[in-house]
C-alpha cells in the first residue's frame, strides 16, 4: 500500500485544486485501491500539528474549475522552521515526526518560493518529497512558468482593458497596481496584453521625471489618457541607489498604502494631469483556473504521479521548453526568477513604444546612451 501526503502552502492561487486532482487521479489510475492519499489541513501547519484526513476519490471530483484550495493553506515562514519551542522541538522536527508516524512514502507539496525552501529542508531531513510550482508571481526558478500565473494575467489584463474606457471618457491617467511580490512578470505581461502605456517593474527602477515626460509627450501627441501598469514591488531610481536599511526606513515612512498610491501622489504634484489608482489586489488570485492553467496543472500533476511511481523523490515538477521535467529541489530552493532587464518581452514592449520609466525606449536608445557614456569617460 502506498501512502501519500498532500498539502498546499503559502498564498493561494488558481489551479491548486486542479493540480491536486491531476496528482490524485493519476495515482488512483496507477495504483487503484492500493493507495491512500492524506490531505493535510492548511499547509505545513497541518503537518506540524498532525491535522490531516484520508481523502477519497470523490474529494478530487468536480474540483477542476474551483478556485482556492480544498485543503486550506497558511503561511509558515521558512526562517521559523528551525526555531525550537519551549520544549526544544522545532516545527521541522514536528513535521518529520508526523511524516514518520504516518509512514508516508512521499509528501506532495504545492507551493511557491518559501514553501519550496521548506520542502527542500524536509528532503534534507530524510523525507521523500515532490513539489509543484505554484504562484501568480511566476518567480520560481527552475520552471518556465508557475501555475496560477496565466489566470492572474487574464484577470489583471481584464482590469487594464476595462479601465481604458473610463480613462478615455475622463481624459485621466490611471495607475493599475498589479501583484507579483518582488518580481515584475505579472505586470510586464498583463501590461503588454492590456496595452498599458507605461510599465513599471521592480527589475527596472523608474524615474518620476521620465514617467512625467512620457505622460506629457502622450498628451502633446493627442492622447488624452494614459495607463500605467505598476508592479506592487516597483521601486524608483532613488530607492534603487539606497542601502537595504535606508530602503526599509524610507518605505516604513511612506504614508500612502502602496506604491500605486504613492506614484499617484507624486504625479499629482509633478505634472498637470488627473490621476486615479485601481488596485485589484487579491482579486488577481481569485476564482478558478483558465484553460491554460487547467491543462498545465493536469500535466504537472501527472508528472508528480509519474515521479512517485519511479520513486524519483526530491524533485520539483517543472515546465521547461513545453516539456514536463523533474528539477532537483536542491537546485531550486532559495532561488528567485526575476525579469532579466534585457528579456525579449521587455524589448518587445520597448519596440512598440511602451515606456519603463527609465528613459530608454529601444535597444538603439540603450546603445546610444552607452556610447555617449563611453565618449564622456574617454574625454574625462
Ligand atoms: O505570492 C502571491 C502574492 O499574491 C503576491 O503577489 C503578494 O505580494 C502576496 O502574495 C500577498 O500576500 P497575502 O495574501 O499574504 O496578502
Amino acid at each position: 500500500m502506498k501512502r501519500i501526503g498532500m498539502l498546499t502552502s503559502g498564498g493561494d492561487c488558481q489551479g491548486l485544486n486542479s493540480t491536486l486532482r491531476g496528482v490524485a487521479k493519476a495515482l488512483y489510475q496507477e495504483y487503484g485501491d492500493d493507495i491512500e492519499i492524506y490531505g493535510f489541513r492548511d499547509g505545513y501547519k497541518g503537518l506540524i500539528e498532525g491535522k490531516y484526513r484520508l481523502m477519497t476519490k470523490r474529494d478530487f471530483s468536480g474540483i477542476l474549475t474551483i478556485g482556492g484550495t480544498i485543503l486550506g493553506t497558511s503561511r509558515q515562514p521558512f526562517k521559523n522552521m528551525k526555531i525550537p519551542d519551549e520544549n526544544g522541538v522545532t516545527k521541522c522536527d514536528k513535521m518529520v515526526q508526523t511524516y514518520k508516524d504516518m509512514q508516508l512514502d512521499c509528501l506532495v507539496i504545492l507551493g511557491g518560493n518559501g514553501t519550496t525552501k521548506s520542502a527542500n529542508m524536509l528532503r534534507e531531513e530524510g523525507c521523500n518529497v515532490i513539489s509543484l510550482p505554484k504562484t501568480i508571481d511566476n518567480d520560481l526558478w527552475g520552471t518556465d512558468m508557475t501555475f496560477g500565473y496565466q489566470t492572474a494575467m487574464d484577470i489583471a489584463t481584464d482590469v487594464i482593458d476595462k479601465i481604458h474606457s473610463t480613462a478615455t471618457s475622463h481624459s485621466r491617467v490611471f495607475i493599475v497596481e498589479i501583484m507579483g511580490h518582488g518580481a515584475g512578470w505579472l505586470t510586464l505581461t498583463s501590461g503588454i496584453a492590456g496595452g498599458a502605456d507605461i510599465i513599471l517593474i521592480p527589475e527596472i527602477p523608474y524615474s518620476l521625471e521620465d514617467v512625467c515626460r512620457t505622460l506629457e509627450e502622450r498628451r502633446r501627441s493627442g492622447h488624452s489618457f494614459s495607463i500605467i501598469a505598476v508592479a506592487e514591488g516597483a521601486i524608483s531610481q532613488e530607492e534603487a541607489a539606497m542601502s537595504k536599511k535606508e530602503f526599509k526606513a524610507s518605505r516604513a515612512a511612506m504614508t500612502e498604502p502602496s506604491i500605486g498610491f504613492r506614484l499617484a501622489h507624486e504625479l499629482n504634484e509633478a505634472c498637470d494631469q488627473e490621476v486615479r489608482v485601481v488596485n485589484p489586489g487579491h482579486f488577481q488570485r481569485g476564482g478558478g483556473p483558465d484553460a491554460f492553467d487547467r491543462v498545465l496543472t493536469t500535466r504537472l500533476g501527472v508528472g508528480a504521479a509519474r515521479l512517485i511511481k519511479h520513486q524519483q523523490y526530491g524533485n520539483m515538477v517543472a515546465l521547461r521548453n513545453n516539456e514536463i521535467v523533474a528539477v532537483p529541489l536542491s537546485e531550486v530552493a532559495g532561488k528567485l526568477k526575476m525579469v532579466p532587464v534585457d528579456d525579449q518581452m521587455v524589448e518587445t514592449a520597448r519596440a512598440i513604444g511602451i515606456s519603463f520609466g527609465d528613459g530608454i525606449q529601444t535597444k538603439k536608445d540603450k546603445k546610444k546612451k552607452k556610447d555617449k557614456k563611453k565618449d564622456k569617460d574617454k574625454k574625462d
